[in-house]
């Protein structure tokens, strides 16, 4: 089968200055073995993630996974013929609890081969019904950067409608789904950005005011929405409101100071957000066909050109999500 697939071994030199795409492989191999009973899920459509570049990098992967099939988030259909879309959080058998508290969860394409190849097999619990009013490309965004969006809006920011969030990067997959699913909850939505050109794009997906990074607001905010990181994140703290809540699922450019003078006098909130469980993501397709709201797709690739995605993912080129099609 065609699959992508990181290649890196543990001994290969790691850390953020490596080349990603030099360990990436797509070529025909034969499918890695995982534990008995998950059941096969046919990929109709597959998104990249930066988690996917991460991975090439060797961060967050299991180093005996290694070559492990790329991809996280994927829509598609079982053998019986039903619509899926695959939540990508495995937590252990025997784990009673929220799936992403679970100390011994992994990823998809962390430990167990991802979704980046024509099958993918999950635990059948993994399987969420997919609203037959989104395409498989839509779904199949769902899994990572929506659901992360999706949890740090509304099971974290503590915000409700007529509040105001700032949304740090307009771009990327996480930014695209708060600032489309911030707006249609009736937030006041504000991104940064560094480019010009995605700015006026986030005010056409529903931002309502957008800025350059690191530019003084024209009041501070209720809550922000972090993933970039270190280029922020000092920007972020200083935009709240006394008493508002930043929540961060990613660093993107980096670990940053914390600050902790700022965060303690002005009593800010900072709350750690990862994923999503299987029921969030359960009501995020369910959002998602109700109102209307889609995730952004910027390109649908073959999967046989799923380095030229990455590329665009690396060079921070995509705006919204980038899906391949086995
Ligand atoms: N904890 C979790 O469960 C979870 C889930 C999903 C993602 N993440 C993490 O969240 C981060 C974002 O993921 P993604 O898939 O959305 O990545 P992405 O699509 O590559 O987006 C990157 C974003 O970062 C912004 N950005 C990058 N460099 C910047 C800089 N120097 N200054 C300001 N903004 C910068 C970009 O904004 P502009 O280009 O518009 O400036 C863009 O919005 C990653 O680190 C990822 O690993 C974590």
């Amino acid at each position: 089968m065609l699959a992508a697939r990181a290649v890196r071994t543990p001994q290969d030199p790691s850390g953020l200055d490596a080349d990603p795409l030099a360990f990436l492989e797509v070529a025909e191999r034969d499918p890695s073995p995982v534990p008995d009973g998950w059941v096969p899920v046919t990929v109709r459509a597959a998104a990249l993630n930066r988690h996917d570049l991460w991975t090439l990098r060797g961060v967050g992967v299991h180093p005996d996974a290694l070559p492990v099939v790329l991809g996280c988030d994927a829509s598609g259909t079982t053998e019986d013929g039903r619509e899926v879309v695959v939540h990508a959080v495995l937590s252990d058998p025997d784990w009673a609890g929220e799936e992403t508290l679970d100390p011994r969860r992994t990823l998809l394409s962390e430990r167990w081969p991802g979704t980046l190849a024509p099958v993918v097999r999950v635990p059948a619990r993994n399987l969420v019904d997919k609203p037959a009013e989104l395409t498989f490309e839509e779904a199949a965004c769902l899994p990572t950067a929506w659901l992360t969006a999706y949890r740090m809006l509304f099971t974290n920011s503590g915000t409700a409608p007529g509040d105001t969030v700032l949304v740090q990067g307009a771009g990327g997959g996480v930014s695209t789904a708060l600032v489309a699913l911030a707006a249609s909850a009736g937030l006041r939505v504000w991104v940064t950005s560094r480019s010009e050109e995605r700015r006026a794009r986030a005010l056409d997906l529903g931002a309502h005011a957008a800025f350059a990074p690191g530019e003084r607001l024209p009041e501070r905010v209720d809550a922000v929405l972090e993933s970039v990181g270190k280029a922020t994140w000092g920007h972020s703290l200083r935009s709240l409101k006394p008493g508002g809540t930043v929540v961060v699922c990613g660093a993107t450019t980096g670990d940053a100071p914390a600050e902790l003078n700022r965060v303690f006098f002005t009593q800010l909130r900072v709350v750690g957000s990862t994923m999503g469980s299987r029921e969030e993501l359960g009501r995020l397709a369910r959002l998602c066909a109700t109102t209307g709201v889609r995730p952004l797709i910027d390109d649908v690739l073959p999967l046989a050109d799923a380095a030229d995605g990455l590329l665009r993912l690396e060079a921070g080129e995509a705006f919204g999500k980038i899906v391949v099609r086995p």
